[in-house]
């Protein structure tokens, strides 16, 4: 049975003191539920990570950082590396979101170099791929998608792939309230499971929690995680809200 995930991506929000009142308001909430049936994740500023460590540590919420720096230390003005990043206590980081990769120029090399020291530092890595509109449009979304993967992901080893968690979120479904169709998102996340397979083979395939991203909301997250290749969801707007957060976390 592979694992169902829900991460909320805070992206660039809430200062520390606003972060830490609310991760504690999702803790509190999940400590009472004993029939959640997905981790929870909250992938937030690097700010936040050293006092979630402190509050989450005796509930059932997990937490990471949305990047990590490509190298592993030196002279890096601004950047946070990967180590430094577990040595907080964060079990996850987010790498290849479409932020990322467009507004600071990530390129698919950049982001296997993150992908892998990530994980050389134990830290199990939310891998971000989906087309741009214009791609959809033309029809090579699914070539788009492959590449991502190939490039950023394919050479690891499967003891490494292991720590990968792929999202698979469409770029003109992220912020804009619209959101792939069950069937659009069903048609892609099986195709990348195919192409896990290809690579890693139909076992290992079976065990990948690909999760969906892009508008999600509590009015639609229960038909798109009912898809069969549909392993919960990366979430960025409704992550903020407590009861829209709780409500997608309860949809699967
Ligand atoms: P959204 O963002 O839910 O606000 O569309 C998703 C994401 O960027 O991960």
């Amino acid at each position: 049975m592979r694992k169902k995930i829900v991460a909320g991506n805070w992206k660039m929000n809430m200062d520390l003191a606003e972060g830490l009142r609310f991760a504690e308001l999702i803790d509190q909430y999940f400590k009472d539920k004993s029939m959640v049936k997905a981790e929870v994740v909250l992938c937030t500023p690097f700010i936040h990570l050293p006092g979630l460590a402190e509050l989450l540590k005796q509930g059932k919420v997990a937490f990471g950082a949305q990047n990590c720096a490509s190298e592993s230390s030196g002279a890096y003005t601004g950047e946070v590396s990967a180590g430094m990043l577990k040595s907080t206590g964060a079990q996850y980081v987010i790498i290849g979101h479409s932020e990322r990769r467009t507004y600071y120029h990530e390129d698919d090399n950049m982001l296997n170099k993150k992908t892998v020291l990530a994980i050389n530092n134990d830290l199990k890595v939310i891998f971000c791929c989906g087309e741009i509109l214009k791609e959809r449009e033309e029809g090579s979304h699914f070539i788009v998608v492959k590449r991502q993967l190939e490039r950023g992901l394919f050479n690891l080893s499967t003891e490494d792939f292991e720590k990968v968690v792929i999202a698979y979120e469409p770029v003109w479904a992220i912020g804009t309230g619209l959101t792939a169709t069950p069937e659009q998102a069903q048609e892609m996340h099986k195709y990348i499971r195919s192409l896990v397979k290809d690579r890693y083979g139909i076992e290992f395939a079976e065990n990948v929690s690909v999760l969906y991203g892009g508008s999600c909301k509590p009015s639609n997250a229960a038909e798109i995680f009912a898809k069969p290749d549909v392993d919960g969801g990366l979430i960025g707007g409704a992550s903020l809200k407590k009861e829209d957060f709780c409500a997608i976390v309860e949809a699967i």
